[in-house]
């Protein structure tokens, strides 16, 4: 027995060496932490209760045979964070560079299994060389593996991706089926096919970070949501994002008290919109300001800037926001801005998260970019994922809501619970010129000096909040600095909402 204890031990004590001190004092030159080491920052202490830590691969093509570590390659396991079960995997890249061969395939599938099992959140960190090479067919049969349980696990526990080095080839479609996707500056990329190969195929001369890094994917393609400075940065993101979500979708986020009052009142809310209805105004002001302490936790801050979407928390509960920024392209949907927004209502939708919408918008962007790019198509999925959703809707229209925008940002027509304008809302077909143009185009054509008065006419009769409240797609009017205190009653109101859609297999969202 005392020999077994030993070998144990030691096997132990090999185990948690990883690749070997050169390769971990390379991966600590590089700025980057070890899996064991990222793993502690993200657990609470002593939670980590690790699986797997004996497996070793089972090849012996191309030398593997030699080359073999306990683990595999990939930390595997679960724990806890702020006491709340996750469970995790953490690409090794001191062991054959973190590669996914078919034994540290089928311990990533192991945990996966579990967290559906017990309904708790997958976090995967990912630092990988992708497919193990030396082993070939097999790992690639681990990666759909792998793929198949991230399309299962979707919208039953949250999952949730941080890129802490290299994932390229057919790996990042693992990542890109989470919910979220968090990047490290300079040291992680993410890419289908690397600059080598793209400059064989397609002559291109491109950089790894303008092909895949964080900046390419949180500012340009929209891929990853969060870009941090390093790996302790992100590690710490990942965890307040964590606090708003709730471990699976039988769940309600967890509840964080807060000293705000309910009816806190936002004085500075009642002249926030300018006289000017051209002129902008920064959208995430009011947004902080009613949140609880004044917490707003942004999701893809740097992408489609025109529309907003993040978390926060109004008497302690987790809510969603969307809203339209008209400090960038005046808050007009495009199809950027379509896809980011679609996607997060039907996170929030999937997980109990209720939503708040805030519009101001002047319309869909016009042009032929975005007819050739399918804005139909791309639109339709904004208007989709807010008309099945069936958590609480609430939206309040600050300014604008105009043609086919009103419909679509959460209007009573698409099931939105309880809507609201403020008194310097704008519900309208179009804007009063371009109303006017087209209504009265002769009489225009023959007199000029007319536009001006029918322009007025029009905003008269249209441009307010009044014609759609007589409609009853408003439910009421209110003083924007009691928005706060209106959002937590209704959200109070709405606590047991029970709306079903009707049974079928799936939806067919306009992809
Ligand atoms: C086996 C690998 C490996 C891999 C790296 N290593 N990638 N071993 N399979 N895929 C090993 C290296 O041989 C090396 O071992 C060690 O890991 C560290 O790698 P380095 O190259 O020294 O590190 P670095 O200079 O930082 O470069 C990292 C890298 C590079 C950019 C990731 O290693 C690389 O280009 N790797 C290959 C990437 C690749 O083509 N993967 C397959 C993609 S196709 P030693 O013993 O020398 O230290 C794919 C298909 C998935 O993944 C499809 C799913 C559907």
């Amino acid at each position: 027995m005392g020999n077994r204890n030993k070998e144990l031990k030691s096997k132990r004590r090999k185990a948690l060496m990883g690749g070997g001190k050169a390769r971990v004092d390379a991966q600590h030159e590089k700025n980057k932490l070890t899996a064991r080491e990222r793993l502690a920052l993200l657990l609470d202490e002593n939670s980590f209760e690790e699986w797997d830590i004996f497996v070793e691969h089972r090849s012996d093509s191309f030398g593997l045979d030699k080359q073999k570590f306990f683990g595999d390659g990939v930390v595997t396991g679960y724990g806890k964070i702020n006491g709340r079960l996750v469970f995790v995997y953490s690409q090794d890249f001191t062991v054959l560079g973190g590669s996914l061969s078919e034994a540290n395939a089928k311990k990533i599938c192991k945990i996966m299994d579990q967290a559906m099992k017990v309904g708790a959140p997958i976090i995967g960190l990912n630092d990988s060389g992708g497919a193990r090479i030396q082993e070939g067919v097999a790992s690639l049969g681990g990666y759909a593996d792998i793929f198949q349980r991230n399309v299962m696990a979707s919208g039953v526990v949250p999952q949730l991706s941080l890129i802490m080095g290299p994932c390229a080839g057919g790996a990042v479609y693992s990542p890109a089926i989470t919910d979220f996707i968090g990047m490290v500056k300079s040291t992680s990329n993410m890419f289908v096919t690397g600059p080598n190969v793209v400059k064989t195929v397609t002559h291109e001369s491109v950089t790894a970070e303008e092909l895949g890094g964080s900046h390419t994917h949180t500012s340009k393609s929209g891929v990853a949501d969060f870009e941090c400075e390093n790996d302790l940065e992100l590690i710490e993101l990942i965890k307040k994002l964590f606090s708003y979500l709730p471990s699976n979708n039988k769940e309600k986020a967890p509840i964080t008290p807060t000293k705000d009052k309910l009816n806190r009142k936002v004085l500075a809310l009642d002249s926030v919109i300018p006289e000017n209805p051209s002129i902008p105004y920064d959208m995430c002001e009011i947004l902080i300001n009613i949140l609880d302490d004044k917490n707003f936790f942004e999701v893809q801050e740097k992408y489609a800037k025109n529309i907003i979407i993040g978390f926060g928390r109004i008497c302690g509960e987790s809510i969603g926001i969307v809203a339209n920024q008209p400090k960038f392209l005046a808050g007009c949907l495009d199809i950027d801005a379509s896809k980011k927004a679609a996607r997060f209502i039907r996170f929030c939708d999937a997980f109990n998260i209720p939503i708040i919408t805030f519009v101001d918008v002047p319309g869909f962007m016009p042009g032929l970019r975005q007819e050739l790019g399918g804005i139909i198509k791309n639109g339709a999925k904004l208007l989709y994922a807010y008309a099945e959703s069936t958590v609480p809707k609430i939206t309040i229209i600050t300014r604008k809501a105009y043609g086919g925008a009103y419909d679509v940002m959460s209007s009573k027509h698409l099931r939105g619970d309880v809507n609201l304008a403020w008194p310097t809302a704008e519900i309208a077909v179009m804007g009063a010129k371009g109303a006017v143009e087209v209504i009265f185009k002769s009489e225009v054509a023959e007199d000029g000096s007319k536009t001006e008065q029918l322009v007025k006419s029009y905003e008269e009769k249209f441009l307010n909040p009044f014609e759609a409240a007589k409609l009853g797609f408003l439910d009421d009017i209110i003083k924007p600095s009691e928005t706060r205190g209106r959002i937590a009653k209704s959200l109070e109101m709405l606590k047991n909402k029970d709306l079903k859609n009707p049974w079928r297999k799936h939806g067919n969202i306009p992809l």
